[in-house]
């Protein structure tokens, strides 16, 4: 009999190939995605997974699998569960001593397990997500893909201590607005808004409470929401007075909140992401715009994507995150680092009519 998982659940047995290959080890608590690449598998109550063969595919080899589950993804889920403690600390009985605390140790935890990973590392975004509940998870999405840039452009481990620690708390002020704005399940009026945008001043506020965060942290959570451009707020500073860790902060933050799903709008794709904070790329610091969406993956495994010539294929590798390797479905493979052919962009009827219309 085949088990049944689903998110959230925490693994009590490793996950084997049944040549004895590890996909998962045991512990691990299981994101959206890896529940659907675990529905590509039987696996036994001993966790042993035995490929169910797509019909008019070739089976897909034990190395295949396992590069579906590589270990980087093991310790990203592992991080991305810090969710849990970081929901303490937007309690309303939290004072800044105790936020400090449960900060200050989740981005110790964070940090050591990014600096752990093998190489420069690129992150899709649906494996960081183990929970619904918004302001906690993007607060830990953006402390791990803040951490994870200032890794991969090779910033030192105090920095990387510090960029997680104003992930975790860049919009700790939210502790202070009225719930019933915080969570309205549709957008905000425009006062609405304006007491929302108090949140960069308010967390600033609970942060000067706190002892052993650095000034340059705090000043990153009263600027998360300035820009390059002086277009931001809440004092609309000069880029002069910008640090490096809100100009990291503030593309992180962006690019989670619209791939996020909210009860009033769809979560976009990373490439739709990346389009829309590109038209605005006045608003980023450039450099860091660049080496962010370098690690960023547009192309999930087993999604779908339309190749230049309008085939469409699947997914099977995204090591390298813009010329990923794909599978046509008789079960060809193609490398795209070694083709003339590129990702027009992800399967939908929308985009299929868009590269017809193009093409007619
Ligand atoms: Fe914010």
């Amino acid at each position: 009999m085949s088990m049944i998982f689903k998110p959230g659940d925490i693994l009590s047995k490793d996950i084997r190939t049944d040549k004895g290959i590890l996909l998962i080890p045991h512990g691990t608590r299981l994101t959206v995605d890896m529940v659907s690449k675990l529905k590509k598998f039987s696996i036994n109550e001993m966790g042993i997974a035995s490929e169910r063969p797509p019909v008019g595919l070739n089976p897909i080899s034990d190395h295949n699998i396992s590069a579906q589950f590589t270990n980087n993804d093991a310790k990203l889920t592992k991080i991305a569960e810090k969710v849990e403690s970081v929901k303490q600390i937007f309690a309303d009985n939290m004072n800044p001593k105790e936020i400090e605390t449960i900060a200050y140790d989740t981005a110790s935890d964070i940090v050591e397990e990014i600096v752990e990973l093998d190489g420069e590392t690129n992150i899709c975004i649906n494996d960081l997500r183990t929970s619904d509940e918004y302001t906690y998870q993007h607060s830990v999405d953006v402390s791990i893909l803040a951490t994870m840039l200032g890794k991969n452009i090779g910033l030192p481990k105090k920095y990387l201590s510090e960029l997680a620690q104003a992930g975790l708390l860049h919009d700790i002020g939210k502790q202070r607005i009225p719930k019933e704005i915080l969570n309205k399940p549709t957008r905000l009026t425009d006062d609405e808004i304006v007491i929302m945008r108090t949140h960069s001043i308010l967390g600033y506020e609970i942060a000067t409470k706190m002892q052993h965060i650095s000034n340059d942290v705090k000043r990153a959570i009263l600027q998360h929401h300035e820009k390059i451009d002086g277009s931001g707020y809440p004092y609309a500073v000069d880029p002069s007075e910008l640090g490096l860790y809100e100009r990291i902060i503030s593309i992180a933050d962006i690019y989670d909140a619209l791939t996020h799903k909210r009860c009033y709008k769809p979560p976009l794709t990373s490439v739709e992401a990346f389009g829309i904070m590109t038209d605005e790329l006045s608003a980023f610091d450039r450099n860091i715009f660049v080496e962010f969406f370098k690690h960023i993956t547009f192309y999930p495994l087993n999604s779908k994507v339309i190749l230049t010539d309008g085939s469409v294929w699947t997914i099977v590798d995204n090591k390298n995150a813009r010329l990923p390797k794909v599978m046509d479905e008789y079960g060809r493979v193609l490398d795209l680092t070694t083709s003339n052919l590129k990702v027009y962009g992800v399967y939908s009827d929308a985009m299929m009519a868009k590269w017809q219309s193009f093409h007619a």
